[in-house]
This record gives C-alpha cells, sequence and structure tokens, in this order.
C-alpha cells in the first residue's frame, strides 16, 4: 500500500536556475459527495466524482532560484488575473507549509504564481479545486526536472498520483482534479487501487451512457459561501448521523460501481439525487445549523421532477455546498434538456446565468 512517506523524495539529481510552466486543471463535481475529513485531509468516506471539461483554472508558475532572500521563508506573489492578489496568500501559504516535506525545493526559489478561471469568479463555484490542482502539477512539473536521472523520467503514473496527492492537501476535492473522467478519493474495498491520499481513475467499466455526459451549472446565488468547507466538514465531528452517512457513502459507491457498468440512468439518479440532499441534510442537522438551499434551488428541484416524470428524460440534479444547482444528463438527450433549461429554468438563475459543461479529462499543461 502507497504511504505518504513514498511522495518524500531521494535527493534530487539536476539543479535549475530559473524557468515557467502553464497548466490547465479542471473542477470536478462529486456524485458521492465527500463530507467530514480527519487529521491530514483524510477523508471520512470515500467518494467519487465527474471531472469537468469547462470549469478551469489556469495557473502559470515561473520560478527563479534564489539570491540573496532569506532560505528559510517560501517567497511568492501571486496574481490573480495578472493582478496582485493578497487574499488568496495565506491559502496558498498554508498549502506550501502542508507540501513542504514531498518538495524540499519550495524554500530554494522565489515563485511567481499567476492564475486565472475559465469561470467567472463570483459565480459561487468553488475555485479551490481547479486551483489546488493546476498548482499541484506546477510544482510537480518543477519536480520531474529536478529528479531526471540518466535514462529513466518519472513516469506519468507518479506524477498523476502525487501531484493528487500534493493537491488533496491544498483540498480535498482536488486530488479528484487531476484526471479525468470518473475519479474516486478514498479507500473502497471494492475499488482497486483507491486510496485516502489521493484520488484514482475509476478502474471499472463506465457504459456508454456516461461517456460525454453533461453538466450545466444553473447559478442561483454568486454570492460568498455562507460556510467554508473547512467549517462544513468540522460540523461532521460529534454530528448525531455521521457514522451512518459515512457507511452510506461506502454502500452507494457500492451501487455506483454495478450502475457504471450496466448504465442503469434511473438508479443512477437515484444515488446521485440522493447524495446531494443527504449533504444538505448533514448540514441542516448539524450544530450550528445551516440552510444553503435558496428558494430558487428547490424550485429548479421541483422542475427537474417534474419534467423527469412527464417526460421520462433521465435528467437529474446535484448540488454542492452551496445553493447552486448542477443539471446532469446524457449527452443524447442534450437537445431536449437545454430547452427545457432555457425555457423553466433560466428564470431562477441570477441573472439568468448558467455554465454549460460536460465530463473531461484533467489537468493538461499548456
Ligand atoms: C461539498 O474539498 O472544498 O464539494 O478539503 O476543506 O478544501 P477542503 O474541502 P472541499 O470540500 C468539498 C465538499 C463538497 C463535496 C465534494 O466535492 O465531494
Amino acid at each position: 500500500m502507497v504511504t505518504a512517506n513514498d511522495f518524500i523524495p531521494a535527493p534530487y539529481t539536476h539543479s535549475i536556475d530559473q524557468g515557467i510552466f502553464q497548466w490547465s486543471a479542471p473542477s470536478n463535481i462529486a456524485l458521492v459527495k465527500y463530507w467530514g475529513k480527519k487529521e491530514n485531509q483524510i477523508p471520512a468516506n470515500p467518494s467519487v466524482s465527474f471531472t469537468l471539461n469547462n470549469c478551469k483554472t489556469i495557473t502559470q508558475l515561473a520560478f527563479a532560484k534564489k539570491q540573496n532572500q532569506d532560505p528559510s521563508t517560501f517567497s511568492f506573489d501571486l496574481l490573480f488575473e495578472g493582478k496582485p492578489k493578497e487574499d488568496f496568500k495565506p491559502k496558498i501559504q498554508k498549502f506550501l507549509d502542508r507540501i513542504e516535506i514531498y518538495l524540499p525545493f519550495l524554500k530554494d526559489y522565489h515563485f511567481t504564481i499567476d492564475t486565472q478561471n475559465t469561470f467567472p469568479h463570483s459565480s459561487g463555484i468553488a475555485s479551490s479545486a481547479s486551483g489546488m490542482a493546476a498548482l499541484a502539477v506546477n510544482f510537480m512539473s518543477l519536480e520531474k526536472l529536478l529528479s531526471r536521472n540518466f535514462g529513466t523520467e518519472m513516469t506519468d503514473e507518479y506524477f498523476n498520483k502525487k501531484a493528487s496527492f500534493l493537491a488533496r492537501l491544498g483540498s480535498g476535492s482536488a486530488c479528484r482534479s487531476i484526471k479525468g473522467n470518473v475519479v474516486v478519493w478514498g479507500n473502497h474495498k471494492n475499488i482497486s487501487g483507491s486510496s485516502n491520499l489521493f484520488g484514482v481513475e475509476f478502474p471499472n467499466k463506465i457504459h456508454d451512457n456516461f461517456s460525454n455526459y453533461q453538466d450545466t451549472i444553473l447559478l442561483v446565488d454568486k454570492g460568498e459561501k455562507q460556510v467554508s468547507s473547512t467549517v462544513g466538514h468540522d460540523l461532521m465531528h460529534g454530528h448525531p448521523f455521521a457514522e451512518k452517512r459515512f457507511a452510506q457513502a461506502h454502500e452507494n459507491l457500492d451501487s455506483l460501481i454495478k450502475i457504471f457498468e450496466s448504465g442503469n440512468l434511473s438508479e443512477f439518479i437515484k444515488i446521485v439525487e440522493s447524495e446531494a440532499l443527504t449533504l444538505h441534510a448533514m448540514m441542516m442537522t448539524s450544530l450550528p445549523y445551516f440552510i444553503l438551499m435558496k428558494p430558487n434551488t428547490l424550485e429548479i428541484i421541483n422542475a427537474i421532477w417534474k419534467f423527469r416524470n412527464e417526460t421520462q428524460i433521465p435528467v437529474c440534479f446535484t448540488l454542492d455546498a452551496g445553493a447552486n444547482v448542477h443539471v446532469l444528463y446524457p449527452e443524447d438527450v442534450k437537445e431536449e434538456v437545454l430547452t427545457f433549461i432555457k425555457n423553466n429554468l433560466v428564470g431562477y438563475c441570477q441573472n439568468g446565468q448558467y455554465i454549460c459543461d460536460e465530463i473531461g479529462f484533467g489537468a493538461t499543461k499548456i
């Protein structure tokens, strides 16, 4: 079994003074939700997600060996859309603290991290998953250069595993954004290779019904998150239903293994919608308690149920820790569902805004 110590590198074989990389990494949408964690970003239960394609973060990492700067601290500038962004820095600083033991070169360089998202910043879409994933792959590109050996290159498998491992230490769900198209994070007895330390591509068969699966994100409330995910996960400590919920996530993953193989969309819908509502039920039954759905979230859910009943089109919803609704459906009903969204759901979106996305394949070097 892989342990965290396996990601502490051997002494580097190369030295490099400066350079620049650029990567994009996508967001992802969980089908079985990660909600609750232990020390060191270890999830309380396994989760599985679709990697998205269009909602992504593009991050450029420029690095230069420190000259006369203090060798005992991290040195970095953070730019968001080309402009300095001081309020993102503490999160990055914390990330660097957590990953330093796995990337011992971090204090040797001054970094300029220049990042931008393809989705509107104030859309209420969390950028921490794509952002941390994009930064992690950039750091791995540098480590790959530093650890070149005669005739042997770092394998893609190790690169991706360690990138996911690092991303997890920045934000749990980020570890599911390195690869596509269906990613599992967290030990599950029936998913070989699954680990609490990093995300892995779902290893079993996936039915064609799920190829190019669509996710249209309805922006119901673009405001600041009412509850940060850190606070949210914490609410699962001592939560009256926690153990039952964690066990349920394992069972739901078991069901999904069969569903991915058979392509049974009505069973898929049951699991996915139940997971979304359970996530929100956990928040409603914690202390303190929160309601993160808005009236329009419920309007949309009811409209989807009505449309599905009337048409038998296999469209369903899922939710993150907020009011926005992800509408999930197979590619072959795209036209009908988009017409339904435009005619019946857009009115519930803030400023009529929504984002069309679909399953994607993970981080890409630019
Ligand atoms: C509701 O990954 O944002 O989206 O590890 O504290 O950064 P941290 O949490 P985060 O939590 C995501 C929770 C979720 C469900 C999910 O994506 O599985």
